[in-house]
């Protein structure tokens, strides 16, 4: 990965509110890879967190994991099922590559923690019904990890639709990405990714515009997915070539409830700097949001907003919001959010239910990409 995409993770000092200490959560992680470390940079700020315990799969690497972030008295275990027998844990984070998503989230519900899930929440559509159905008989909360809802532009974009300044929404394009920027690592095999930039960075793309239409139900999808770049040694090195077997491209056109359709792409990589900034359109206005690598932060410059206005076609460029603090911000404000919720009863910060239709729409455009032709979204009773 670029230093320019892992930096943007890279914690932010941060005023601590003022927290109930009397009240402490004992935390546990599941998976100690990358983006753990973001987890623990933040969990470690909190006064009322307790890191007690940690599991990965790959033999001593949760123990040098705690050691590298000087976190004393750490339970280590080879897996998550024997982490949650042994440990009494209010939450874990699961931190897994997306092909045990699914079984560690559902496994730590069903012993009683409430679980942050790291996105996309799984690989298919049917792993997330069998997850919200752990959470709905465990009563446990359970967020899901898109840390850009908690980004002051990001939440912009869904305050000007709430507002009305665009009329009815009819059509949004989304997507984005960029020309070269494979990841490696787990990422980019189907064993343990089971999808590629679709799941990856698409998921955010899904997130930013569904959260702010307040995500209607997909109804139909016609996918496509390739992977021309990934496995190409001229493209990407030798060694991750030979393993690629995820896509690294994939596009859309999915129809919503409320007669509004989705105009879908992402790449990790193509032979142009972006598939173009994402833009909605409304009866009475539309906006143009700049495009970034792959969304997962925040917005790439100032928004416009094109409305008419005494018979003039104007344009408003919305100023950048300030941020209450940075990327890394972000990722401590994703976790800070999930632990009140669980301190306070409250709801969870971003609900299982609304990225089941993130995950309805990846798996539908894996499905109709299979088969080459458009398909109806169906999603179990849950
Ligand atoms: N929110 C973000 O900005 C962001 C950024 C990067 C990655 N992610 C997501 O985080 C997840 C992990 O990515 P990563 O880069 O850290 O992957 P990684 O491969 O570096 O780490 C995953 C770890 O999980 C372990 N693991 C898998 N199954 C396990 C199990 N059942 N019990 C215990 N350990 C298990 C693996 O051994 C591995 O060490 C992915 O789903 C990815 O999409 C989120």
């Amino acid at each position: 990965m670029s230093d320019a995409v892992l930096n943007q993770f890279t914690p932010q000092s941060h005023e601590e509110d003022t927290v109930d200490v009397t009240r402490r959560l004992r935390f546990g992680i599941i998976g100690t890879g990358w983006i753990a470390e973001s987890h623990i940079e933040s969990l470690k700020k909190m006064p009322d967190v307790d890191i007690v315990a940690g599991a990965d799969l790959i033999p001593g690497k949760a123990e040098k994991f705690f050691k590298r972030y000087e976190v004393p008295g750490v339970h280590c275990y080879p897996d998550h099922k024997s982490m949650l027998e042994n440990e009494k844990l209010d939450a874990v984070c699961v931190c897994t590559y997306n092909m045990t998503h699914a079984e560690c989230t559902i496994d730590a519900l069903d012993a009683g923690v409430n679980v942050l899930l790291e996105k996309p929440m799984t690989v298919t559509t049917e792993e997330a019904v069998e997850i919200i159905r752990a959470e709905r008989r465990s009563g446990k909360l359970l967020s899901i990890g898109f840390q850009p809802r908690m980004d002051e532009n990001m939440k912009m974009i869904k305050k000007i639709v709430e507002s009305g300044e665009l009329g009815k929404i009819y059509y949004i394009q989304t997507g984005g990405g960029r020309r070269r920027g494979i990841p490696n690592s787990t990422f980019i095999e189907e064993k343990t990714a089971g999808i590629g930039a679709l799941g990856d960075i698409g998921c955010y793309a899904l997130d930013m515009v569904l959260n702010a239409i307040g995500y209607p139900k997909p109804l139909t999808v016609s996918g496509y997915r390739s992977a021309y770049f990934g496995p190409n040694p001229k493209y990407n090195n030798p060694a991750d070539a030979a393993r690629f077997n995820v896509d690294d491209f994939a596009a859309a056109f999915i129809r919503l409830e409320g007669d509004i359709v989705l105009d879908f792409r992402i790449a990790w990589a193509m032979h142009i700097d972006t598939p173009g900034d994402t833009i909605i359109l409304g009866t009475e206005g539309a906006l143009r949001i700049p495009s970034t690598e792959c969304w997962n932060g925040t917005v790439g410059g100032p928004m416009k907003l094109y409305r008419d206005v005494a018979g003039n076609q104007v344009e408003f460029e919305i100023p950048l919001s300030e941020q209450k603090d940075s990327f890394g911000g972000l990722f401590y404000l994703k976790l800070r959010s999930f632990a009140d919720a669980i301190k306070n009863g409250g709801q969870p910060p971003v609900p299982s239910s609304q990225i089941l239709y993130n995950q309805a729409i990846i798996d539908g455009i894996v499905k109709s990409a299979k088969i080459g032709h458009e398909i109806e979204i169906s999603i179990p009773e849950i």
